[in-house]
């Protein structure tokens, strides 16, 4: 196939949004005009099944602990872990998200500007739930500190490929000897879709994490809905659940 078609057929992939613009490279004034078109199909309305069936593995049955989710969106899962009495910490880029959170549930909220990571940090005053509303790569560890977990779920996979080490090397800073990670993902095939979610496999994960981590594939399921089939026009969407720990 000569350049010039290849260049024709790319521009042309659908993204999740089912339309044809660029997604390969989204900023979060681009995420931000997509919530203001409330394009979230992502969001999952009700405790994400993964995250229901392995929580036991990702506390190891422990309680009062500290719980990241990176680019969190309006996720059920911040409210379900924090009322199991753990502290919370999020990240979203969209103040819409983060606020939707707190006020589905009347959740009551204080708002401070944290210079430090250029965020706002959505705070509840009732229990210990925290977000920060901003870009995910301006956070640091001086800021958040250490956390026992991380749920990541269509998070890794929605930044460009490109940054995915950068995203790596910001979650490897608050990780511990102890910390456990599980990390969401998919195999899709980009080559007509043109994502998020970008394709991600064993290897992938392995290049950003290996040399710190040991990573192991502990569930996967086929994950393909009519969103997919229709849409996105694939016919193969398969979930992967990584636990990665320092070694
Ligand atoms: C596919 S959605 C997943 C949201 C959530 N994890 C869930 O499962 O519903 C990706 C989210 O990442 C947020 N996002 C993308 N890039 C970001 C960045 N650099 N910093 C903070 N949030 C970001 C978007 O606003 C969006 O809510």
């Amino acid at each position: 196939m000569s350049k010039g078609n290849k260049d024709t057929i790319e521009k042309k992939r659908i993204n999740q949004f089912g339309d044809y613009e660029d997604t390969s490279e989204m900023s979060c004034s681009d995420w931000n005009e997509r919530w203001k078109k409330e394009q979230t199909q992502f969001h999952v309305p009700k405790v994400h099944p993964m995250l229901e069936k392995h929580i036991d593995r990702l506390t190891d049955g422990k309680t009062n602990l500290r719980i990241f989710v990176p680019l969190c969106g309006k996720s059920i899962d911040l409210k379900w872990l924090a009322d199991q009495g753990h502290e919370v910490v999020g990240c979203d880029c969209s103040e819409t998200g983060c606020k939707e959170v707190f006020e589905r549930d009347n959740i009551p909220y204080t708002n401070e500007y944290r210079h430090n990571v250029k965020s706002k940090l959505l705070k509840a005053t009732d229990r210990k739930l925290s977000l920060y509303v901003g870009d995910f790569f301006n956070l640091q560890r001086k800021e958040l500190g250490e956390f026992d977990c991380i749920w990541d779920r269509g998070s890794f996979v929605a930044i460009p490929v490109t940054k995915r080490q950068e995203y790596a090397d910001i979650i490897l800073s608050i990780m511990t000897n102890e910390t456990r990670y599980l990390l969401d993902c998919f195999k899709v095939d980009n080559t007509y879709f043109g994502g998020p979610p970008f394709n991600c496999t064993e290897t992938h994960v392995k290049e950003c994490f290996d040399t710190q981590c040991r990573v192991e594939k502990i569930d996967d399921r086929d994950a393909l809905t009519k969103w997919q089939t229709e849409v996105w026009k694939v016919d193969t969407f398969l979930e992967e659940l990584y636990m990665i720990r320092l070694k």
